[in-house]
């Protein structure tokens, strides 16, 4: 079976398996932790593992690289992008902060390494309120997502936000409509909707919350509408398997879903696609992720 050698040689590697909670489910059942981005960034900085074989897209894999730069960072699929993330570009975030001397920068973690490097401090929709809460300043460039702008600045009204571009958005969480909100509701369903979904799908569900805070709060009710994508559902229904946990079907992030069992026994075995970033890039964008890690208690 593909998945005793896939366990075979991560040990004889000294490598561990992480993967993104919109993994497929043979990727999920066979790693080592599966989590949110903030639980996968803080997995990557205190493993001891020599090889952390990353399943998930590119800006994590960088993320994790930066935060364990002494490890090998494997990306078992090349290209694994997120097109959220490429919205936003280093020459837009400098514009911006010669329009807002005063503002801080506040980059999501689905944003480009380069991009990274010219903000402030990261956040990932798990502590985006809390990044946002945290700083001196009083205006915010928030970016890349316009969306989790609108989530946190409903949260943080003492502060301005300002969404980094305007409309930056997700793809996959853009497909949502009104009638997927309502269908849950007419199943009975608690609806949980994921900060990348639009306003007003936001304001229409029961909850909103990253994939991490789904998992943290799916004890709250019996049956639930997940509104990101489907592979979250899966997640939840193994946490908890007496629960039912519906997903839209076709909501998918086809970079998430490129990742297969075959790319994770080839990745041990070529050790490809190695994470690799240009030394002054990572110092840079390192100084904005660490200070985000540093908020934690
Ligand atoms: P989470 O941090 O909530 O896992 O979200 C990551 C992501 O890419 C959402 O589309
Ligand atoms: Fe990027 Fe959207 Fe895929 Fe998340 S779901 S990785 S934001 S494209």
């Amino acid at each position: 079976m593909i998945q005793d050698e896939i366990r075979k040689l991560k040990e004889e590697q000294g490598a561990v398996i992480l993967a993104h909670n919109y993994q497929i489910p043979e990727v999920q059942d066979i790693a080592d932790f599966v989590g949110d981005s903030l639980e996968l960034a803080i997995k990557a900085k205190e493993a001891t593992a020599d090889v952390l074989i990353f399943c998930g897209v590119e800006f994590m894999a960088e993320t994790a690289k930066i935060l364990n730069p002494s490890r090998k960072v494997i990306l078992p699929v090349e290209n694994a992008g997120c097109p959220l993330a490429d919205c936003l570009t280093p020459e837009m975030v400098r514009e911006a902060r010669a329009r807002h001397p005063d503002a801080a920068v506040v980059l999501y973690v689905n944003s480009t390494i380069e991009s990274k490097a010219e903000a402030d401090i990261t956040c990932t929709s798990a502590n985006a309120v809390e990044v946002v809460r945290s700083l001196a300043e009083e205006t915010v460039l928030f970016g890349p997502d316009a969306n989790l702008a609108h989530y946190v600045a409903a949260q943080v009204p003492e502060k301005m936000v300002i969404p980094l571009p305007e409309g930056g958005h997700c793809p996959v969480h853009r497909k949502y409509t009104l009638a997927d909100v309502e269908a849950g509701h007419a199943r009975g369903d608690a609806v949980v909707c994921h900060p990348e979904c639009d306003p007003a799908i936001q304001e229409a569900s029961d909850l909103i919350a990253s994939t991490g805070g789904m998992a943290r709060q799916a004890h709250l009710h019996q049956n639930w509408t997940v509104l990101t994508e489907e592979g979250m559902a899966y997640r939840l229904g193994r946490l908890f398997p007496d629960r039912t946990f519906h997903a839209v079907e076709g909501v998918v992030c086809e970079d998430m879903k490129r990742t297969t069992l075959e790319d994770v026994l080839r990745a041990l075995e070529t050790g490809e696609y190695e994470v690799t970033i240009d030394d002054e890039v990572a110092a840079r964008a390192r100084t904005a992720i660490e200070r985000m890690i540093a908020l934690r208690g």
